[in-house]
């Protein structure tokens, strides 16, 4: 396991958001989050990304424990994420922003960096990446003028520049066509064959079906059920909570 959090909890005032969660990520795995609207996915993967700290339980990035450790410490142990809101430089290039994902590593200011630091060695790598995404073409662009589909997968490839052993994606599939969705599905696949572990909360059943090789169900803040796609769809619980009629035959 590369992941593990034990009896977490986080609580907004009245509202349990996530309520004794226990979940083991396999490490090379493609393990999928899913649940109704509200049922605290994100809040989970804040917690685990370093965003939240939980009111209570344990975390742990193999024998690293996470537990009071920012965000951006947690990105130099190697766990990256996206955002359910597209978070980008957005008046910055395409380029700039995967250099930024880069500067994780580096101790200067990134403005610095940008400007006067030696940013050549990390360009070739950071132009394979927008490669990757489908998106060399353009990579002088401003961020902020791409169409929607795009900016996440800009997203994806900052993301991947602080070269991470976890990566963590807060529902990519949000506001994609079925032709970005089916690409995404490639990518997510390829970058679990280069031994990158893939947490992903989503809503996209066909995407989450034909990538994922565990799901776990959450359900107003509290696991449901976890199991293999095909295990997840058959259980009459997560039918009734969520999935409805979507794969009943
Ligand atoms: N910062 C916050 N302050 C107050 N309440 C919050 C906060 N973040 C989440 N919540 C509440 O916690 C619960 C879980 O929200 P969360 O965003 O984690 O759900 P989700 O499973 O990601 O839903 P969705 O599929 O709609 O993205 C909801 O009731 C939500 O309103
Ligand atoms: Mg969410």
């Amino acid at each position: 396991m590369i992941l593990r959090a034990k009896e977490i909890s986080k609580s907004f005032g009245g509202v349990r958001a996530v309520h004794n969660v226990s979940i083991a990520v396999p490490e090379n795995s493609i393990f999928a989050l899913i649940g109704p609207n509200g049922a605290g996915k994100s809040t989970l993967l804040n917690l685990l990304s370093g965003i939240y700290q939980p009111d209570a339980g344990s975390l742990h990035l193999e024998e690293t424990n996470l537990i009071g450790l920012p965000a951006h410490r947690r990105v130099r142990l190697g766990m990256a994420r996206t955002f359910q809101k597209i978070r980008l430089f957005r008046q910055l290039t395409l380029l700039e922003n995967v250099l930024a994902g880069f500067h994780i590593h580096q101790d200067a200011p990134f403005w610095e960096y940008l400007v006067y630091g030696d940013t050549g060695r990390f360009r070739e790598e950071a132009r394979s990446l927008l490669a990757f995404v489908g998106l060399e073409a353009r990579s002088g662009e401003r961020a902020g003028a791409l169409p929607y589909g795009q900016q996440r997968m800009l997203e994806i490839a900052r993301a991947l520049a602080t070269r991470p052993r976890l990566f963590m994606l807060d529902e990519p599939a949000a506001g994609l066509n079925a032709a970005e969705v089916d690409f995404l599905l490639k990518r997510l696949e390829q970058i679990g064959r280069q031994g990158v572990t893939v947490l992903v909360v989503e809503h996209n059943m066909d995407l989450v079906m034909n990538v994922a090789h565990r799901v776990f169900v959450m359900d107003h803040g509290e696991p449901l059920f976890e199991g293999t796609p095909r295990e997840v769809q058959h259980d009459p619980a997560v039918i009734a909570a969520y999935l409805g009629g979507e794969f009943a035959s």
